[in-house]
Order: C-alpha cells, then structure tokens, then sequence
C-alpha cells in the first residue's frame, strides 16, 4: 500500500521536477545513485573496490531518452538515402511514449509516420490530432490483447472504430497508410479515397509479409501503391506469435505442421 502510494505520487511530474533539481534531494539521491554518467560512477566504482568490495554495475537508462536517441540516428540514415520511417505502435502503455517520441522526431524530421490501432478507445482523438499535413498514419486494428478500460473487447467495435478512424485520415491533410488485410476496409478505403478527391499518390496501402499475397498483387496491378511489411531479425518469437494468435487456421497449421514433422 505506502510502496504503490509512492510510486504513484512520483510519477507525478511536479514530484519528479522537484526530485531531479532540488539540490537538497540531489544530496539524498547521491547517496544512492553513482551519477548521472558513467565518469560520475567510476570515483565510487574504485572507492568500493579500495574497501575490498565486488561491484556490479546497473545503467539506469532512461527508456525513451534511448529510444528517442536510437531513432533520431536512425531517422538521419533515413534522409540519406531518401527513404521515410514510420515508428511501429506496441500495446497500450506505450502510446503515449511513442507519440512523444513522434513529436519530437517529426521537429527535424515531418515525414515520421506513426501506427495508431483502431481497437484503442483513445485512437480516434489521436487520429484527428495526428491528419494535417505532412503527417503520415498507418492505421490498424492492433495486435494486442487490451483490457476493455482502454479497449474495444468486440471485433465488430474494432471494426466500426477502423472505418471511423480511416474516415478521420481521409478527410486530412495527411498521407494515410491504411494496413490491413480486411477486404472490407480495403474497400472502405478506396470509396474514401474517391469521396475525398485522393489521388494514387496521397494515401498507400499495406499488410504483412506472408499474407494475402494474391490481394497484395492485385492492389499493386490496380495502379496503387503497396507496401509490404517485411519483418526480419533475431528477435522474432514476439511477432511470430502475434500473428499465429490472430487466426485460428494459422495456429492449426503450424501445430499440424510440428505434428507431422
Ligand atoms: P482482421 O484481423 O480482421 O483480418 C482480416 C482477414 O485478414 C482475416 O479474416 C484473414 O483472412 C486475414 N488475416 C489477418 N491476419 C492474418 C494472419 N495473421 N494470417 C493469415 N491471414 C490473416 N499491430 C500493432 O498493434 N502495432 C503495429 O505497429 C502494427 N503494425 C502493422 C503493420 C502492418 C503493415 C500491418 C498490415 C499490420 C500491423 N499490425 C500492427 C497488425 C494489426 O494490428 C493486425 O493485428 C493485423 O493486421 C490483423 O488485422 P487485419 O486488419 O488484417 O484484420
């Protein structure tokens, strides 16, 4: 009970102003804390050794400092070599992170796009905010299981809310990168697009490596653009199980295929 309260009154940011300046909190937090860099922490670092002690050493990096710095490098290469980059969207909690990250990133950079998921209650509002111009939105369902606080729990909710929100990015000034592989909102979409007087190069079309691939054929052959999301690393298991998750048959298929091996 006191630890949650505590946790929850820091993360208030007048708390965390008055912890990180003050120079009275600073004293407390040095004795605690090595430093803020790592030439700050090596005078305690060889203190501790010189009294016999092991030390192991724990870099408090601040998560989105890192993921801002990772992105604005990474957003440079982009400018080089005349490509764009669209920040993909994780589950609930990190939505407001991303978009501060998307923000700051489209000061240097306005062509950072941003993936906003249908499913979340929140989408719609973030959808108004995120279609003037220049802004490039990459609209899903969203692949993650979401408590109904936040989240539409129906299909259908999740539907009705992608068609509200598709029509929210059409009627912008944006670039909407409509990523789905439902039939339904691929059409939605195009009688958007003629509704709002769009041409073939304001607006692109997206889904996943590996899925509908006759459909992915077909879009490009009807003289829009499409792209084709292709994941590829290490890392995979997350993503790999998020796509199983998403279709029954998927799962049926890879057990099957495991089984028959
Ligand atoms: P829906 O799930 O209703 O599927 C419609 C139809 O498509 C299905 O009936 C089936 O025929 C086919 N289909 C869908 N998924 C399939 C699968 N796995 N295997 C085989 N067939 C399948 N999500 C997220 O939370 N954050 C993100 O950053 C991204 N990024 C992203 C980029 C791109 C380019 C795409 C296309 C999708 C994402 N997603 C995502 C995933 C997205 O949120 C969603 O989970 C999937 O696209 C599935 O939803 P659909 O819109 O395809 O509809």
């Amino acid at each position: 009970m006191f630890s949650s309260s505590v946790l929850t009154v820091s993360h208030h940011p007048q708390v965390r102003r008055v912890v990180t300046t003050n120079s009275a909190s600073r004293r407390l937090v040095g004795r605690f804390i090595a430093g803020d860099d790592l030439d700050a922490a090596l005078g305690p670092i060889r203190a501790l050794v010189q009294r016999g002690l092991l030390v192991t050493v724990d870099h408090l990096g601040d998560g989105d400092r890192m993921a801002l710095d990772h992105a604005t490098a990474i957003c440079a290469a982009a400018t080089r070599v005349g490509t764009t980059v669209t920040l993909d969207m994780e589950d609930h909690t990190n939505v407001d992170s991303t978009l501060g990250i998307l923000a700051a990133l489209r000061r240097e950079h306005p062509w950072v796009g941003a993936v906003l998921q249908s499913g979340l209650r929140r989408t719609e509002a973030d959808a108004a905010d995120l279609a003037g111009a220049g802004s490039r939105v990459r609209l899903v369902k969203g692949a993650y299981a979401e408590p109904a606080s936040v989240a539409y729990t129906a299909k259908a909710d999740v539907d009705e809310a992608y068609l509200r929100c598709l029509r929210i990015l059409m009627a912008g000034q944006g670039y909407p990168m409509v990523a789905t592989h439902d039939l339904r909102m691929v059409e939605a979409a195009r009688a958007l697009t003629v509704e709002y007087g769009r041409h073939a190069d304001d607006h692109e079309y997206q889904m996943l490596y590996g899925i509908r691939t006759a459909e992915q054929d077909r879009i490009a052959a009807s003289g829009e653009r499409m792209r084709v999301y292709l994941p590829y690393g290490a890392d995979w298991y997350g993503y790999f199980t998020r796509r199983l998750a998403e279709r029954p048959a998927n799962l049926a298929f890879f057990l099957r295929s495991l089984i028959s091996r």
